[in-house]
């Protein structure tokens, strides 16, 4: 995974530099959002100009970056990977502070919106994950999250570094962190726009031609044909979490 959300983090500010700034937020969102989907999210949790935005796990920034276009907002940017801090920086300008989500360094109650897209599945201790970022968010502020949820015929090899939860674990893990669950919906398919695909598909080209012999790379594209079959096969669905942090909850 240190490939993944590292090097190839740096390779595709690379790419970004040459094919020009109108690629940064498609590529930014390699992997896991398309605007249906974070569409969702933004309306779901209520994001406007005003909120106080944190995307944990932000990745390359993509997200944050489209809501910053989108709903005129200001995110926060959290991600573990240097490299893909300073890829943020390089693409969108924007600076994302270096933490894992389960210590963030915020006060309790800071933001109205806190963002983890396709990064739950990722991480070992949920439930730490969950607590932290129930603790920096207000009472009453929403959780928006994207994540890769196990069906009841997982079978296929799932690539190392990922835990898929059942809908069910998820939905304990959740409430027992102090959210009130409000929606799990399947991320809506099919909707992504052609532009948006020819954009990807031609960050995507770009990539594989500068670094397609490079062991590293071929690491990471072993990684998401995995994660690709896992989808189609529907062993793994992608869900969308809203909930919100229950008033009563510690802190
Ligand atoms: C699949 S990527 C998703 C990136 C981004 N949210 C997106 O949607 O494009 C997972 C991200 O989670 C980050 N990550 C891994 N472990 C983490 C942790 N303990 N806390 C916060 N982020 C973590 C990785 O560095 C990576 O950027």
């Amino acid at each position: 995974m240190a490939v993944e959300f590292g090097t190839v983090a740096e390779w595709t500010a690379d790419v970004v530099d040459e094919l020009g700034d109108e690629y940064a937020i498609v590529a930014g969102c390699r992997g896991s959002g398309d605007p249906a989907l974070l569409d969702w999210l933004a309306q779901a949790c209520e994001v406007g100009p005003e909120s106080a935005l944190l995307d944990v796990g932000a990745g390359l920034g993509g997200a944050a970056a489209w809501a910053a276009e989108a709903y005129g907002v200001n995110p926060v940017l959290v991600d573990p990977m240097e490299a893909a801090c300073r890829a943020v920086r390089r693409m969108f300008d924007r600076s994302a502070v270096c933490a894992r989500g389960e210590t963030l360094p915020y006060a309790d109650n800071r933001f109205d919106v806190v963002w983890c897209i396709g990064v739950l599945c990722t991480v070992h201790d949920k439930p730490a994950l969950l607590r932290e970022l129930c603790r920096v968010l207000r009472p009453g502020g929403s959780l928006g999250m994207m994540v890769l949820v196990a069906g009841s015929g997982l079978h296929s090899e799932v690539p190392d570094g990922n835990e898929f939860p059942s809908a069910d674990e998820l939905r304990g893990l959740v409430a027992e962190a102090g959210f009130a669950w409000r929606r799990l919906s399947e991320t809506p398919s099919g909707s992504t726009p052609t532009e948006w695909r020819r954009r990807a598909d031609r960050v995507d080209e770009l990539l594989a031609k500068r670094h397609g012999d490079d062991p590293r790379w071929q690491e990471s594209e072993q990684r998401s044909q995995m994660l690709s079959h896992l989808l189609t096969t529907r062993q793994v669905t992608a869900q969308l979490v809203h909930a919100v942090k229950s008033v009563g909850s510690v802190p």
